[in-house]
């Protein structure tokens, strides 16, 4: 690891990414030695004290804790702390790590905080739901010497590496026309989604579809140009509204076209963790060429004698090696491995970088943060706001029936009809 000095991480959310990829990383950043404290903030006690309960997270990390706030321990599971986690973030030492797994819409408020507090941040994706938001998060971020990194953890799936390496050297040819399609399970519904990801904040499309928008960037460096999005609104069993069924069409500045296909409803009984993969067509000038990833579907088949009770869980199965697996490498309890922990992993390693360059000397941490911009591998705002302006169109397109949305580049990027 790069960092000289151990950091101190602030998680601020305390939800499903947390406790699945953010909170293991993390400690496995501990154990190395990278990081130093972690405290982690929600909006109240009850999902702090499910992941303190976390089963495999002890067997993993045996006798590695964080500082829950608010404490489980003194106040109600009823009561709520939306503004605990400013507390939190003011106290921190600065220029150590504070990372966002908060509602989408609570992105940019919180990211914009921690940085006025002097932390560098990782944000889960959409780093923000619109471009100057993006943009101002940019300007704050280096004015202050602070790095942003975008958890778009597919960037960091091998086979999206080996991908930009060929089509970047030519050997594909041209992008011409391509689908993705991304649905995550219908359990969903049930969980904490159906408080946040509903018609008027969020649809899948803003959720889940921008991996794939991201993706098609990583891998041809095109921008996209245009994008509408048609979402069917369902309702959750809480009686809230969602746009939980989308198809959004995004043509790309040399006419090619994505077709991105999004839900909440991948069988509950169905055999993996959700249903995803991309299919591109390209071209050259004798020839078509092509590029297919099965996302999903990875190889293995496994059919068990006996299953958990918790949603999604089923005899027979087909999971996936690659995204995040805490499994036995030797030592100590158990070792995250896939390109969910790569991509923390990534992050925190890039603040070590821009730290152990230019420590107290802020140019020096800008010229890294340069650098970090300049190499495209992991998002940041000054590298992937084309992200922000893709949801920015997609979200003015899904309110309007799917009507078509220009985006615009050069001095002053913007959507419009
Ligand atoms: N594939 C991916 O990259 C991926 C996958 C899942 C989630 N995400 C992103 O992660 C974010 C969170 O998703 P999730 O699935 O963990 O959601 P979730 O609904 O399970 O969790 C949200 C958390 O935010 C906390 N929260 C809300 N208001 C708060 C406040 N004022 N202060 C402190 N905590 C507060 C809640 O307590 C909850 O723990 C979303 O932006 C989502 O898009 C990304």
């Amino acid at each position: 690891m790069n960092t000289n000095t151990k950091m101190d991480v602030t998680i601020v959310g305390g939800g499903m990414i947390t406790e699945m990829q953010i909170l293991p990383s993390v400690y496995q950043l501990q154990r190395m030695g990278t990081v130093n404290d972690i405290s982690i903030c929600a909006l109240n006690a009850p999902p702090l004290e499910k992941i303190v309960k976390n089963e495999t997270l002890h067997r993993a990390f045996p006798g590695q804790t964080f500082k829950p706030y608010p404490d489980f321990h003194q106040v109600s599971a009823k009561e709520n702390f939306p503004d605990l986690y400013q507390e939190v973030v003011s106290s921190m030492k600065p220029r150590n790590i504070v990372m966002i797994a908060l509602p989408d819409q609570m992105h940019y408020n919180s990211v914009l905080y921690a940085l006025e507090h002097d932390q560098h941040i990782l944000s889960v994706k959409p780093l923000t739901l619109n471009y100057n938001q993006a943009h101002e998060i940019e300007r704050l971020a280096f004015e202050r010497g602070l790095f942003v990194g975008v958890e778009y953890h597919k960037r960091f799936d091998d086979r999206v590496g080996m991908a930009r390496m060929k089509y970047r050297a030519g050997d594909f040819g041209e992008f011409r026309v391509g689908m993705a399609t991304l649905i995550e399970p219908w359990y969903y519904r049930d969980s904490n989604f159906q408080n946040w990801c509903t018609t008027e904040n969020s649809d899948m499309f803003t959720y889940i579809g921008c991996h794939y928008v991201d993706q098609v960037h990583m891998i041809t460096g095109l921008l996209p140009a245009r994008v509408s999005v048609y979402g069917s609104v369902e309702t959750y069993p809480n009686g809230n509204k969602g746009y939980l069924w989308t198809t959004g069409r995004v043509i790309w500045e040399n006419g090619a076209c994505l077709t991105v296909i999004n839900g909440m409803g991948y069988p509950n009984v169905g055999p993996g963790g959700n249903s995803q993969g991309i299919w591109l067509f390209t071209q050259g000038e004798k020839d078509g060429g092509l590029l297919f990833h099965d996302d999903q579907y990875r190889g293995i088949k496994h059919s068990y004698i006996r299953k958990g009770n918790d949603p999604g869980e089923s005899f027979y199965n087909e999971p996936s090696p690659d995204y995040f697996k805490l499994i036995e490498r030797g030592g100590d309890g158990l070792t995250p491995v896939g390109y969910g922990y790569r991509s923390i992993e990534a992050i925190v390693n890039a603040i070590g970088r821009v730290e152990n360059y230019g420590g107290d000397d802020l140019e020096k941490r800008q010229e890294m943060i340069k650098t970090i911009d300049g190499e495209g591998i992991i998002a940041t705002p000054a590298n992937s706001s084309f992200n922000e302006l893709v949801i920015e169109a997609g979200r003015m397109s899904i309110l309007n029936d799917g009507r078509d949305v220009v985006i615009e580049y050069g001095e002053n990027p913007h959507v419009h009809f």
